[in-house]
């Protein structure tokens, strides 16, 4: 390429490791780093790698489902990154969150997939009182816990580990009074809050608001219920 142009040279190739983008450009092969996806991923991941942020950054894993959603729907969207495309529509950004108006508020989020980590995360960043994440499971991640372990799908896995990463409480910055509470009875986590936000498989809020325990007569039962008929775990 070199003696074919006198132009600056771009090269991508869904880069997102710091050290790679590093080691193409010292090797003078390419002179800029394109990112398409990774920025798609993380629009973040320039300032990240300079403030050494690494382990911060949202990293693609290659689903393409910002491409297909952008050409079937007209509208991109992002497996890593749920604000990606909702920044002028919804006004999400994808670092900076303002404290929620009822942030006195404690809230249980059921269903700790990756929608329900990230929504735990987001939460305890907008301030809550008290962020509890529950799960059936004895282990959070949902079906991102099986699904890296298919041929070609590792790369999957940075759904559940870069959320664990952030609702880390020995992080400096992590979202305060978050807990991540991992249990198979569903009665400790029906114990814990007035309401329940319940999550569906796309990472929404079920009938938009949050369910009272009023609406639950029959307790922890009505709760496994309402998980089991939404396929939520
Ligand atoms: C959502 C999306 C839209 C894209 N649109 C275009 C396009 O309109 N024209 C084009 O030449 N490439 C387009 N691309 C391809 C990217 O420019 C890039 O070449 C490709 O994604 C590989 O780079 P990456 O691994 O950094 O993502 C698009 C990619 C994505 C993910
Ligand atoms: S949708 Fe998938 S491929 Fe596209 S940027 Fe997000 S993680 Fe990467």
């Amino acid at each position: 390429m070199r003696e074919a142009t006198a132009k600056p040279i771009v090269g991508v190739g869904r880069l997102t490791s710091p050290d790679r983008m590093a080691e193409i450009i010292e090797s003078g092969v390419w002179d800029l780093i394109g990112a398409a996806r990774p920025n798609i991923a993380d629009p973040w991941i320039p300032r990240k790698i300079d403030e050494g942020r690494i382990d911060d950054i949202r990293e693609c894993i290659g689903c393409n489902m910002c491409i297909s959603k952008g050409d079937n729907r007209r509208h991109i969207g992002c497996t890593q990154n749920a604000t990606a495309g909702e920044e002028h529509r919804r006004g999400w950004h994808p670092e900076r969150f303002d404290r929620a108006a009822n942030a006195d508020s404690e809230v249980l989020v059921v269903g700790a997939g990756p929608a329900g980590m990230e929504c735990a995360m987001v939460l305890g960043r907008r301030g809550m009182r008290r962020v509890r994440l529950v799960d059936a499971a004895d282990e959070v991640g949902g079906i991102t816990r099986w699904i890296p372990r298919l041929p070609g799908l590792a790369e999957w896995g940075r759904l559940r580990e870069w959320r664990l990463g952030q609702l880390d409480h020995s992080r400096p910055d992590a979202p305060p009074r978050t807990l991540v509470l991992v249990c198979h009875d569903l009665r400790l986590a029906y114990k814990y809050a007035d309401s329940f936000v319940v999550l569906n498989r796309s990472g929404r809020v079920e009938g938009g608001r949050a369910i009272p325990k009023a609406d639950l007569p029959n307790g922890p039962d009505d709760l496994h219920a309402l998980i089991e008929a939404r396929a939520l775990v």
